[in-house]
């Protein structure tokens, strides 16, 4: 049967060669990249793959598949930017090489800012800056209903993948997505929720880094000599741009958190938390401006 078999016939045989030479190839994620992208090639859900593990593959099926793996296993594309999809927040999100695949840490960030805006219904006033795929925005607009949220970028493609992400989960009319750097697009006016992951690796991490982060805009991911230069002006500015009473919340690497925790302190921002993520590290630093009294 398939054990004998010269090359991969069945759908099992497919997955079991393919996880092999992507775990050779030093691929974390072998057995699921694997079938992800099986499932794409055959034009399938993933769970179908294990109703018809002894299904055979046709010749043009096996083709698009051996494309598909090849991106992975060589070129070392993000399944994510292959399949064009990613899902965040049980969101399904568009992708594009013009931004940041959402990682499952930023999760840690929704969920801040979610404790941050504890009414449903409230009205509030949210800044996603450097939304990407828009993927922070549309997962708060997702929970809170009734927030007004503006999103903004410096990249005009980036902003292009948010708009269409927007319109596919119905919330274009909810969020407001501006170009700019930093707060500049939003200069004068105030939020009750500013909300931000920054570019911030630093560049001494630039040689060390995954081959599969080649595909991602550079502009996503560095944030200067020490990775903090984004998130530094967005700490600094902020003042002036909360709302009274209004937060901060900011993802960044968890060696960083002290030194971002301790500018928002001295920016005159109260109650700075640090929030962890799956992994116990701390992800998230947040911060309020006082409420105006008197
Ligand atoms: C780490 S990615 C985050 C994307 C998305 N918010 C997410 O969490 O998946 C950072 C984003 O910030 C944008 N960006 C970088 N520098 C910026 C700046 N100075 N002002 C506004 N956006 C910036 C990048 O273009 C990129 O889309």
């Amino acid at each position: 049967m398939s054990g004998t078999a010269p090359t991969p016939r069945t759908i099992l045989d497919l997955l079991r060669v393919t996880t092999s030479w992507f775990a050779e190839r030093g691929i974390e994620s072998a057995r699921l990249d694997a079938e992800c992208l099986l499932a794409a090639a055959l034009g399938v859900e993933r769970v179908r793959l294990y109703l018809d593990f002894e299904k055979p593959v046709t010749p043009d099926e096996r083709d698009r598949f051996r494309e598909l793996v090849r991106r992975r296993g060589v070129d070392r594309v993000p399944v994510a930017q292959i399949l064009g999809r990613k899902e965040f927040w049980s969101l399904s999100l568009a992708v594009s090489p013009a931004v940041l695949v959402p990682r499952p840490e930023t999760e840690t960030l929704v969920q801040a800012a979610l404790d941050l805006l504890p009414d449903r219904d409230g009205e509030a006033r949210v800044l996603d800056v450097g939304t990407g795929s828009g993927a922070v925005a549309l997962a708060i607009a997702s929970e809170r209903g009734k927030a007004r949220i503006t999103a903004t970028d410096v990249s005009p493609d980036a902003l292009e993948i948010a708009r269409a992400n927007a319109d596919e989960l119905g919330m274009a009319d909810r969020i407001e997505l501006l170009e700019g750097d930093l707060y500049g697009p939003v200069a004068g006016r105030s939020f009750d929720l500013v909300v931000s992951n920054p570019p911030y690796l630093a560049e001494a991490e630039r040689s060390g880094l995954a081959p599969e982060l080649a595909h991602e805009p550079d502009r996503a991911l560095f944030g200067g000599e020490e990775g903090l230069d984004v998130l530094a002006a967005l700490v600094e500015e902020a003042p002036g741009l909360l709302a009274a009473g209004g937060a901060l919340a900011l993802e960044l690497a968890p060696a960083q958190a002290p030194r971002v925790a301790d500018w928002c302190r001295a920016a005159g921002l109260l109650e700075v938390t640090q929030y962890r993520d799956l992994a116990e590290r701390p992800r998230v630093v947040s911060a309020r401006l006082p409420a105006v009294s008197g």
